[in-house]
Parts: structure tokens; C-alpha cells; sequence
């Protein structure tokens, strides 16, 4: 009979990553956070659970019409483009998507219609006029970021419309001195406009018990509380046209405001991957009583939209809402903000173009935990570390012991290993590891990893399989050492295979063997490896400099093209 823990052990995990911007370059900021997923995703899988990981492209919004207008093609045009760049971005970093969908796709039309009047029929949606900054030369309504001006309190120039970047105060664009139109120039004038609201408030009740519920990191609730003690606004869900995003249904020239779409993509993203996938239910994923998992993963600068509208808005729709949200910091590099003038504003594509993307993997694995803390991508460490690690340690077993085996016993591992103690007590953290796993405490998994990989190299140094292999007689000793080395490395490999995936397949390559977790236990025994090849070659420093010079005349093409 299965019991209920049989039963519950297998998990569906649905796991998508915040959708980014079609209107710009994947950089290593969003990297730090597909990385994370990815990790998470792929132990989960590793782990014979059923998990799929959707993401999409966020393609709506003023940003992405004015630049298409700009580049002289229609936003369609543009999305294209912009998706297929960060596709080929994802895909060299192997990030493994299940599906990588637009949220300008007809799916996403559908349910945001959907969950739009299933709130409306239930008088969760009112509207009402507003005024509104407005641009007389484009005839456009300006959001606060489109709008420019004199700080107000230090009178620094071309500051933005909410706040300044000079002294730090916060005010109204009404407040700016000498406004204008950061599209034309233009001086905004003021307009009225009736806009559609969700009135979030009347889901005050629920989002207590919900932020309560575990579904959230401490730090995160908290701060959700704090915002719903001080009172739900209603949130302001439409924008006027000219708009690239979805008509609101029986409301001419209004459109839904890009937020209110965005994380609906979720979804379309994974209809559109159950529509090409027999046996994949849309349903079982979504409806209100699901048993399945939910988990996003995001930065921490959109926790109000993932833990306040999106689960108001999916219950309200009838829809289940997230089993988890993970939200975690800014990437900095060298200590700061990325800043293009010190070259450390880096894309993805800049950084592929020069390192293997395995060593990000790995620093970001080694950094991140369960925290919302920002995380530092220090070059130099960010060198020195993968280099100890990853080369000097875990490659630094399998390229001492490989060619012994395969000079002296044409690739063939012991019959059976000399201290199966060494082995046990490698295949015995498997618990712990998996636990540092599922808790996103990536920088724990990478810990064990390291100092097990130090007892390895400290068990062939003790050994010295180079120096009884010029002993006659000491043969099988010699291959008893060598082969218990490479079991240690393969252990280790398996632990890593999440966050290293390509160095995982060229070891899997070399040891004729598919690094299963289930096979922790189980070492090669009188089994044929292939020669050694270098599994991943030391960082050379001179590729960062030459990767931050790129990065530097970026900044300089991008100021002449302004200029
Ligand atoms: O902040 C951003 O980059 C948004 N494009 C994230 C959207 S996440 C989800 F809600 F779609
Ligand atoms: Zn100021």
C-alpha cells in the first residue's frame, strides 16, 4: 500500500524567474537571479521530481513603443528581436527553460481578459478620473520617469520626475522646477483622463493571513505588513493610448498598464507549453486547489507586485495563488552599483563573449543563500576563487589520478576500493546537501563540496601514488588510490551537476558515467574511464580586463550615438 508520505514525495513544482524587459540587454544583474533559479530548478529535477521552469519576455509598455519608434520598427519587430537575443543570452548560460514565451502572446490576452472581468463582475474594479502629466507635442500622458525637471530642494538640473538623484529628496513632478518632457522637450501640461483601479483593499484580510502563511521570507513579510497596516491604495491599472500592450475589453483607446500583465505571463507561458506538451495539464498547475508547487523567484524591488496584486488577483479570479515567493538582492559588482563609466555595467553577451559561464555559475553558487541581502561580484575574487576551487580543488583530483589509470591499466578502475570509509563519508553529506539545495543555501552546498574536496586531495597527497608507482609491486596499491580518487571526485561531481551543468556532462563524458544522485552509493568499480581532458581551465585575469574594456566602450558607442 503507498502511504501518504509515498504518495507526497514526488512534488509538481512549477518555477518561473521575474520576466524581463524587452526593451533591453540581459546583464549579469538579471543573470544572479536565473542562475539561482536555475540551480534550484535543476536539483529539483535531479531529484526525480516533476518540475518545470517557465519565464517570458516582458513586452509591453511606453519604454518598449518609444524605442521601437526609435529604431524605425513597430514594437512587434522589436519584441522579436529582443526575445531572440535574450533566448541565445539564457540558453549560453544554460539556464534550462521549459518554455521561454512573450507576454505579448495570445495566451497572455486571454487570461489577463479573464482574471480583468472575473474582478470586474465581482466589483473589484472601479474608475474614475485622474490628472495627469501631459505631453502636447507627442500627445502623450507621461508616467513621473518620463518627466524632467530642476530639483525642487537643491536645484541640481535634469533630475527625474519623483525623485532626485543629487540630494535623495522624493517629490510630485508638479513640484519640478522648469519641467519638461524627457520624450520632446516639451512643457507637460495637465490633462484629466478616466483610468480603471483595482481596489486592493478589499483584499486587506486575505493578504494578512496570506504573507503570514510561509509562502514568504521573513523579511519580506514583514515589510509587506508594513505596507498593509498603513492601508491598501488602489491600484491604478490602465494607461491611455498611444500604448503597446492588450485594449482593455469595453473601454476604447485604454489598455492594461504592463504590470498588470506581466506576472499573468506566468501563466501564459505555461499554457503555451501544455499546449505542445501531451499529458501536461494547465489546470492541475492552476486551479484553486492545486497540490502542486508554485515558486517564483524574484528581486526584491518587485515583492509589493508578487506578494499584494498577484495574490489578490488570483484569488479573486479563482485561480491558486504561489506556494513560494523568493525574493533576493541586487547584484553589485566591485562593491557598487554597476556602473557603466567603470566598465562594470556588464551584459551577458559581453561576459560570454570572454569567460565560460560556468564560472559565474559557480561564484554566484558559492555567494548566494536564502537571504535578501545584496551579493558583491568582486572581479578578483570572483578569479581567485574559481580558480581554487573548481580547478585547484575538484579538477585538481581527477587530472592526479586519471593518468595513472590510464597509463597503467588502460582506463580501468579497481575492483573494489581500498577505504570505502573515505567514500561513505562522501556519499553521507548527500543529505545535507540536498537540504542546503531546497533551501537555496547554495553558498552551504558549495562549502561541503570544497572541504570534502580538500580531504580528497589530502587522501592522494598522503598516497603518493607518485611515488609507489616507480615501487615495484605496488601496482594494485597504485590503482586502489587512483580509483578512489576519481570515486571521490565523481561524488563530488554529482553534488556540483546543478551548478555546473557543462563541467557535470564533460565529466560524465570522461567517466563513461551519467552522475546520478540516486547512484551516490554506488562507486565505479572495475569500470573503464576515458583519458583526462581538462574539465574547466583556470580564469585568466587578462580576459576580465579585456571584458571590462568592452564594457567601457559600450558606454563610449552609446554616447556618441546620443551624442
Ligand atoms: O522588473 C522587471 O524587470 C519586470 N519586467 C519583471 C516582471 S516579473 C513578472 F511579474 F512578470
Ligand atoms: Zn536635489
Amino acid at each position: 500500500m503507498l502511504t501518504d508520505k509515498t504518495v507526497t514525495e514526488h512534488r509538481h513544482i512549477l518555477v518561473t524567474s521575474a520576466l524581463p524587459y524587452a526593451n533591453g540587454p540581459i546583464h549579469i544583474g538579471h543573470m544572479l537571479e536565473y542562475i539561482q533559479t536555475d540551480i534550484w530548478s535543476r536539483f529539483q529535477r535531479y531529484q526525480g521530481n516533476t518540475c518545470y521552469y517557465v519565464c517570458a519576455d516582458d513586452a509591453h509598455g511606453t519604454a518598449i513603443m518609444l524605442r521601437a519608434e526609435q529604431e524605425g520598427c513597430s514594437p512587434e519587430q522589436l519584441i522579436a528581436a529582443i526575445k531572440a537575443e535574450h533566448q541565445q543570452d539564457f540558453s549560453d548560460f544554460g539556464i534550462a527553460f521549459d518554455n521561454y514565451h512573450s507576454t505579448h502572446s495570445e495566451e497572455n490576452r486571454y487570461y489577463s481578459e479573464f482574471i480583468y472581468k472575473t474582478c470586474r463582475s465581482q466589483g473589484h474594479i472601479v474608475s474614475r478620473e485622474i490628472t495627469q502629466a501631459f505631453d502636447p507635442q507627442k500627445q502623450l500622458f507621461l508616467a513621473d520617469r518620463f518627466i524632467k525637471g530642476t530639483c525642487p530642494k537643491c536645484h541640481t538640473p535634469d533630475q527625474y520626475g519623483d525623485n532626485c538623484e543629487a540630494c535623495g529628496a522624493t517629490y510630485t513632478p508638479a513640484e519640478l522646477i522648469q519641467p519638461r518632457s524627457a520624450i520632446s522637450g516639451a512643457t507637460p501640461i495637465s490633462r484629466n483622463s478616466s483610468h480603471f483601479f483595482f481596489k486592493l483593499s478589499n483584499f486587506t484580510e486575505l493578504l494578512q493571513q496570506w504573507i503570514r502563511a510561509g509562502h514568504l521570507q521573513t523579511e519580506i513579510a514583514n515589510k509587506l505588513a508594513e505596507w498593509l497596516d498603513a492601508g491598501l491604495q488602489e491600484w491604478d491599472i490602465s494607461r491611455d493610448a498611444p500604448y503597446f500592450g492588450f485594449a482593455i475589453p469595453d473601454a476604447p483607446n485604454k489598455f492594461f498598464y504592463v504590470w498588470l500583465d506581466a506576472p499573468i505571463g506566468y501563466m501564459a507561458s505555461f499554457k503555451n507549453l501544455c499546449d505542445r506538451t501531451p499529458g501536461l495539464e494547465f489546470d492541475q498547475y492552476w486551479q484553486a486547489d492545486s497540490q502542486t508547487e508554485l515558486v517564483h523567484f524574484i528581486g526584491k524591488d518587485i515583492i509589493n507586485f508578487h506578494g499584494l496584486f498577484w495574490p489578490a488577483m488570483l484569488s479573486c479570479a479563482g485561480f491558486r495563488t504561489p506556494t513560494r515567493v523568493y525574493a533576493h538582492g541586487f547584484l553589485t559588482v566591485n562593491g557598487q552599483k554597476m556602473s557603466k563609466s567603470r566598465g562594470t555595467f556588464i551584459k551577458a553577451r559581453t561576459y560570454l563573449n570572454y569567460l565560460n559561464p560556468e564560472y559565474l555559475r559557480y561564484y554566484f553558487a558559492a555567494r548566494l543563500s536564502s537571504k535578501v541581502d545584496d551579493l558583491d561580484l568582486n572581479l578578483d575574487d570572483f578569479a581567485q576563487r574559481v580558480n581554487a576551487d573548481l580547478v585547484g580543488k575538484v579538477v585538481n583530483i581527477a587530472s592526479r589520478c586519471a593518468s595513472f589509470i590510464s597509463r597503467g591499466y588502460n582506463g580501468r578502475l579497481s575492483a573494489s576500493p581500498p577505504i570505502p570509509e573515505l567514500l561513505h563519508c562522501f556519499s553521507a553529506r548527500q543529505q545535507t546537501i540536498a537540504d542546503y539545495y531546497e533551501r537555496r543555501e547554495f553558498s552551504k552546498v558549495v562549502r561541503e563540496v570544497m572541504d570534502l574536496a580538500d580531504l580528497a586531495n589530502q587522501y592522494i597527497a598522503e598516497q603518493e601514488p607518485w611515488v609507489l608507482v616507480r615501487q615495484v609491486g605496488q601496482e594494485q596499491t597504485v590503482q586502489d588510490i587512483c580509483s578512489t580518487g576519481i570515486n571521490l571526485f565523481r561524488i563530488l561531481m554529482i553534488y556540483l551537476k546543478p551548478i555546473v551543468p557543462n563541467m557535470a556532462a564533460d565529466s560524465e563524458d570522461f567517466l563513461q558515467d551519467s552522475l546520478q544522485w540516486q547512484d551516490l552509493d554506488q562507486p565505479l568499480l572495475n569500470h573503464v574511464i576515458n583519458p583526462f581532458k581538462p574539465l574547466i581551465t583556470r580564469i585568466d585575469r587578462k580576459l576580465i580586463i579585456a571584458m571590462q574594456t568592452e564594457a567601457k566602450s559600450e558606454l563610449t558607442k552609446e554616447q556618441q550615438l546620443r551624442g
